[in-house]
C-alpha cells in the first residue's frame, strides 16, 4: 500500500515535468543533457561546447560589463554583444556634435577604437563543485545565521586558495539555493574597446514600442574590442594595450537556419525564480507588479514628454528611459502571462503533491511537512514590507537628485568623526567631484521635479503611516498637501539643483562643512527617506527574506527528492549556462500566429517618420531597394533580420550567441516576446520564445551600411 502511494505519486508528477526546452543548464554537466540536444539536432560534443583541457566554445563567451553576454568572433579579441549593451558606453562617447547614438559610430582602424573606463569583461577559466568544502561544518541542526557564518568562512578559504598565485577572479556561487555551490574561476579584462555600433534607427530601430515585441526588426548588436597588455593578460587601458589573442573564436555561420532547426544560447543569464511557490506569484502579481507599473509609468511620461521637446534632453535621458521601460514592460507582460498560465493554480497543484508526499513518512514529515504553511505563513508578512519597499525603490529613489544628495552622505559621517584625517576627507570630495560632472551631464532639473511632484504625492498616499519619512510628513503638513508648492520651494534651495553650487562647495569644502549639507532640503529629505529604509525597512525585509529562502532552500531539496529521475535545472545566477531549443513560430492568441523570423522589408512597412521608434534611414532604404545582400541574404533571396526559437533565457542573455547545431554562430539574442515574459518563474513552451538578430544583418550592416567591411576580413565565416 504504502509502495503504492509512492508509485502513485512518482506517475501523477511525472505528467508534470516533460518541459521540453525549458531548462538553463550547467555547461560543466552537460554531458547528462547532450543526448537530449542531440536528439533535437546537436551535430557536436559535450565537450566541444565545455572542456576546461582544451579550447571549446565556451572560451569565446564573454560576461559583458554587468549584466550582459558578448561572444569572441576574431582571434584578435573583437567581440559581438547586444546594441542597448552597448548603449551606455556608446552614450558616454555622444554629445550633440558627435551624436553616436543617432548616427552610429565605426572605427575604421584600431587607433579609432574608443577606450570605455569601467567596463569590463570577464572570461570564466573554469567552474568546480565545492558544495562539500562550503557545507564542511555544516548541519541541519544550525541557526540561519550560524550556517550562513560558516558557508561564508569556508567560502573564503576557498577564494583565497584559489586566488593566490594568479591574477584570476574567484566566486562561490550558490546553486538550488543553496543546496549545492560552485567556484568559478574568471579572468577580468578592463581594457575594452568601442569597435562600432550601428545608429539607434538600426540598432534600436522599433525601440520602446516593439521592446518585448514579436514580429521584431531590430539590428540590436555592437561590436568592442578586448585589450591585454604584451602578455595577453588583463591590464588597466594603456595606449601600449594590444588586442586579446582568443583562445577561441566563434565561427559565423551564413547558412541561415529552417524552422525546426536546432540552436542553443549560451550565455550569462541573470536570476530565475522557477521553483517559487504559489504564495511569491501571487504576491508578485496582486501586489508588487501593479504598483511598480504604475510608479514608473508616471515617469516615464514625464521623461518622454520633455524627451520630445528637446534633443539634449533627449541625449541625456534615452539610456535612461529604455531601462526604466524595459522592466516596466517586462512586468506587464509578466503579470499577464503568469495568469493566462494559470502558473499560480499550476504552482499549487504541484504544493498539493508535495504535501501530500511530505506526509508519507515520519523523516519527509519532519523535514518537508512544515515548509508550505510556513511558506504561507511568511509571504503574509512580508508582502507588506515589501510594499513599503517597492514604494521606497520606485518612488522614493525614483527622483534622481534624491539618489544623488545620498552620495554627500559618507562625506557627512565622515566629517562627524573626531579622528578622520584630513587625506581621507579629501579623497572623498575629489571621488564625490567626478560624480558631480557624471551627474549634471545627464540631468534636467525642471524633468526631475515633475516627477518629484508625481511620485512623492503617490508615495506619501499609498504607504502606511508609519513608514512616511518625518521630513516628508512636516512638509506636507507645512505646505497643507500642496506638493507643487512644496517641489517649488526644496528645488530652489538645495544646492543639489545646481552644478557650480556643488562644485564650489566641494573646492572650498572643511571639515565642519557637513552642517551645510545637513540642512540643505534636498539632503533632508535623503536622509529622512533612507531612514526610514534603514530602520524600518530593512532589518524586517532581511530577516524574513532569511526564513525564507532557507524554505526555499529546503523546498528545493524535498522537490528533488519527490521526483529523483527528473533533472532539474538551477535557477538563473549570472554563471554560465547553455539553454536549447528549436527555431519555431508560436501562436500567442487564438486567430494569431507568428512566423519565426522577419525580413528587411519589414522594416520598409514599418517606416513611419512621425514616430520616433519607426524612422528608417535613408541608406538602409537604398540597400533594400537594390536588395544589394551580397553573401548575407537567405537561400529565399531576402534579408532576413530577426528570428524567434524556443530557448530558455532571461535577463543577462542579452548578448547571447545563438548557435546552429555545428556550433556555429546564427544570431545574437536581444529579448523574448513579451507574451513568455512569465518565463522567469513559469516557462510554457507554447508561449516563452527568445528573439535574436540575425547574424547575416548584422554583417550587411557592419559591410554594406557601414563599409567597415575591413572587421569581416577578421572574423572566420563559413558558408
Ligand atoms: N527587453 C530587452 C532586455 O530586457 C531589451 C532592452 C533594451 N531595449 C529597450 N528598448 N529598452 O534587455
Ligand atoms: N533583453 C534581456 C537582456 O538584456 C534579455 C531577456 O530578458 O530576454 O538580457
Amino acid at each position: 500500500m504504502y509502495k503504492y502511494i509512492i508509485y502513485l505519486f512518482i506517475s501523477l508528477i511525472s505528467v508534470n515535468i516533460a518541459y521540453s526546452d525549458e531548462g538553463m543548464w550547467i555547461p560543466l554537466l552537460l554531458s547528462d543533457r547532450i543526448e537530449d540536444m542531440k536528439s533535437m539536432g546537436l551535430k557536436i560534443s559535450a565537450e566541444e561546447i565545455y572542456s576546461i583541457n582544451n579550447s571549446s566554445i565556451k572560451d569565446a563567451i564573454v560576461l559583458f560589463g554587468g549584466g550582459c553576454t558578448a561572444e569572441i568572433v576574431s582571434p584578435s579579441g573583437l567581440i559581438l554583444t547586444n546594441h542597448h549593451c552597448g548603449y551606455s558606453a556608446i552614450q558616454s562617447h555622444s554629445s550633440i556634435e558627435t551624436d553616436y547614438l543617432a548616427n552610429g559610430f565605426w572605427a575604421m582602424n584600431k587607433n579609432e577604437e574608443l577606450p570605455n573606463p569601467g567596463l569590463k569583461v570577464s572570461i570564466l577559466v573554469k567552474m568546480e563543485d565545492v558544495t562539500d568544502y562550503v557545507l564542511k561544518g555544516v548541519n541541519s541542526d544550525l541557526t540561519e545565521y550560524k550556517r550562513n557564518e560558516i558557508i561564508e568562512k569556508n567560502i573564503a578559504v576557498i577564494i583565497k586558495e584559489t586566488t593566490d598565485k594568479n591574477h584570476y577572479e574567484a566566486r562561490v556561487v550558490p546553486f538550488y539555493y543553496g543546496n549545492q555551490y560552485y567556484l568559478i574561476v574568471s579572468e577580468v579584462f578592463t581594457d575594452i574597446r568601442l569597435v562600432g555600433a550601428p545608429p539607434s534607427s538600426i540598432g534600436k530601430f522599433g525601440g520602446d514600442t516593439d521592446n518585448w515585441v514579436w514580429p521584431r526588426h531590430t539590428g540590436d548588436f555592437s561590436i568592442f574590442r578586448i585589450y591585454a597588455d604584451k602578455n595577453n593578460k588583463p591590464a588597466p587601458y594603456s595606449p601600449d594595450n594590444v588586442p586579446y589573442q582568443a583562445r577561441k573564436h566563434l565561427k559565423i555561420s551564413l547558412k541561415g537556419y529552417d524552422e525546426g532547426d536546432f540552436t542553443f544560447v549560451f550565455g550569462y543569464p541573470g536570476t530565475t525564480n522557477e521553483y517559487a511557490p504559489s504564495y511569491q506569484i501571487s504576491m508578485i502579481v496582486f501586489d508588487e507588479n501593479p504598483v511598480n507599473i504604475a510608479l514608473r509609468e508616471k515617469r516615464l511620461n514625464i521623461i518622454d514628454k520633455y524627451m520630445n521637446k528637446n534633443q539634449l534632453t533627449r541625449i541625456q535621458y534615452s539610456a535612461k528611459y529604455a531601462n526604466i521601460a524595459n522592466y516596466w514592460k517586462k512586468m506587464t507582460g509578466e503579470s499577464k502571462g503568469l495568469k493566462a498560465t494559470g502558473a499560480i493554480e499550476e504552482k499549487m497543484n504541484l504544493e498539493k503533491q508535495f504535501q501530500q508526499w511530505a506526509n508519507t513518512s515520519p523523516e519527509r514529515i519532519k523535514k518537508y511537512s512544515g515548509v508550505l504553511p510556513a511558506f504561507e505563513y511568511y509571504y503574509k508578512q512580508i508582502n507588506p514590507v515589501n510594499n513599503t519597499f517597492n514604494y521606497f525603490i520606485e518612488a522614493g529613489l525614483g527622483v534622481e537628485v534624491i539618489r544623488f544628495a545620498w552620495n554627500f552622505n559618507s562625506l557627512v559621517e565622515m566629517s562627524k568623526n573626531k579622528n578622520v584625517n584630513d587625506v581621507d576627507i579629501s579623497n572623498k570630495v575629489n571621488t564625490l567631484k567626478k560624480s558631480v560632472t557624471v551627474f549634471y551631464k545627464n540631468y534636467n532639473a525642471d524633468l526631475d521635479k515633475e516627477i518629484f511632484i508625481s511620485l512623492y504625492e503617490d508615495y506619501y498616499k499609498n504607504v502606511e503611516k508609519c513608514y512616511i519619512p518625518d521630513e516628508m510628513a512636516i512638509n506636507v503638513k507645512k505646505y497643507r498637501g500642496d506638493f507643487n508648492k512644496w517641489a517649488n520651494k526644496i528645488f530652489s534651495e538645495s544646492m543639489f539643483l545646481c552644478e557650480k553650487r556643488v562644485i564650489d562647495f566641494l573646492d572650498s569644502y572643511k571639515k565642519n562643512d557637513y552642517k551645510k549639507i545637513e540642512k540643505d532640503p534636498v539632503y533632508k529629505l535623503t536622509k529622512s527617506v533612507y531612514d526610514v529604509y534603514f530602520n524600518k525597512i530593512i532589518v524586517p525585509y532581511k530577516k524574513l527574506s532569511i526564513s525564507i529562502d532557507s524554505l526555499q532552500r529546503i523546498y528545493m531539496a524535498g522537490l528533488m527528492e519527490m521526483m529523483p529521475q527528473k533533472q532539474f535545472y538551477p535557477d538563473a545566477n549570472s554563471t554560465l549556462r547553455v539553454a536549447y531549443g528549436k527555431v519555431q513560430g508560436f501562436s500567442p492568441a487564438d486567430a494569431i500566429t507568428y512566423h519565426w523570423h522577419t525580413v528587411l522589408e519589414g522594416i520598409i512597412e514599418k517606416e513611419d517618420s512621425t514616430i520616433y521608434d519607426y524612422r528608417v534611414d535613408d541608406k538602409l532604404k537604398e540597400l533594400n531597394s537594390r536588395k544589394d545582400y551580397g553573401p548575407c541574404s537567405d537561400k529565399d533571396g531576402t534579408m532576413h533580420v530577426a528570428f524567434i526559437a524556443s530557448n530558455h533565457t532571461t535577463g543577462g542573455n542579452s548578448g547571447s550567441p545563438v548557435l546552429n547545431a555545428y556550433g556555429e554562430l546564427i544570431g545574437i539574442n536581444f529579448d523574448r516576446c513579451w507574451e513568455g515574459t512569465m518565463s522567469d518563474y513559469y516557462y510554457d513552451i507554447s508561449k516563452c520564445r527568445n528573439i535574436s538578430v540575425d547574424i547575416r544583418y548584422c554583417l550587411f550592416i557592419i559591410d554594406k551600411y557601414a563599409g567597415a567591411g575591413y572587421l569581416l576580413d577578421e572574423m572566420t565565416i563559413v558558408k
